[in-house]
């Protein structure tokens, strides 16, 4: 039985991750900032067989609340073994584009406010020698292109950023696990004509769960988006410059 602390609960992933954890009997420790949908989804645990849920409604761009919501969590478990963050908003690039504001407040929402609490996180992991830190990046991440800059790069910061955080805490036996998801069918896309790419939250939540088990470092989700993204990556810029995506 693990302690599980889902920060951003009330994302469709994390509620398909919470409900493997909860059938599991695992205890669970959930932050959103939209109470009733958490009131819904801690119900629906405690259905499902977890040991306990208990629930924190926080905007999590309010950075001074990070480590009372760390501190609460720990406190309602008595510790926290896994830790997983999975909020963020799906940046409008256009008007992003027009509005330094705009730009500024998605980068703060996808990677500072997510840096803020990796930071907290990390320290107090290393300090008791042990836990797991898994947290949503995106295949978006892995090169900026003009159709979703904004929060490609927001996202390269957060793989980045776990990358040498994992190097840090690998000797304190803390685990960091970077997600990568492709096309995921969540509200997050709702606007988004669907094709063959694209896959359920759930089949993203059952990886997830399992990169977390067996310690993985950083995964695709599906495993063919690291193909996809080799190509991409490898792409010569003077043909990449000219390229629509
Ligand atoms: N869907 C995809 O195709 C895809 C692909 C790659 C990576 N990802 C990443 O996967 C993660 C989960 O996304 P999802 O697809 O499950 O989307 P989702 O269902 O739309 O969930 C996004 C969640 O983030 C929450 N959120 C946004 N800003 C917040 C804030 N300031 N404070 C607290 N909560 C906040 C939203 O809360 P409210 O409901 O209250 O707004 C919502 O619960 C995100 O990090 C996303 O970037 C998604």
């Amino acid at each position: 039985m693990k302690k599980v602390l889902i920060i951003g609960a009330t994302s469709a992933i994390a509620e398909h991750c919470g409900r493997i954890w909860a059938t599991r009997g695992d205890e669970l420790y959930l932050v959103a900032r939209n109470e009733v949908h958490l009131q819904t989804i801690a119900a629906d645990y405690e259905v499902r067989g977890a040991s306990s849920v208990a629930i924190n409604c926080v905007n999590l761009n309010e950075l001074d609340r990070h480590v009372d919501l760390l501190e609460s969590a720990e406190n309602a478990m008595n510790g926290v073994d896994v830790v997983l963050i999975a909020y963020g908003t799906l940046s409008n690039q256009k008007e992003c584009e027009l509005s330094v504001e705009e730009t500024l407040a998605e980068i703060q929402t996808n990677a500072l406010s997510t840096i803020s609490l990796l930071t907290l996180i990390a320290n107090r992991f290393e300090a008791k020698k042990s836990g797991t830190i898994c947290v949503m990046s995106s295949v978006a991440g892995d090169r900026g292109r003009a159709s979703n800059y904004v929060y490609g790069s927001a996202k390269a910061m957060v793989t980045a950023f776990t990358s040498g955080l994992r190097q840090r805490l690998h000797k304190s036996n803390v685990t960091v696990v970077t997600i990568k998801p492709g096309f995921v069918d969540t509200p997050m896309t709702s606007e988004f004509k669907k094709g063959f790419l694209w896959v359920k939250p759930y089949v993203v939540a059952a990886s997830i769960v399992q990169a977390i088990n067996k310690n993985r470092a950083e995964i695709y989700v599906p495993s063919f988006w690291w193909l996809i993204m080799l190509c991409v990556k490898l792409t010569p810029s003077i043909v990449f410059k000219k390229m629509r995506m």
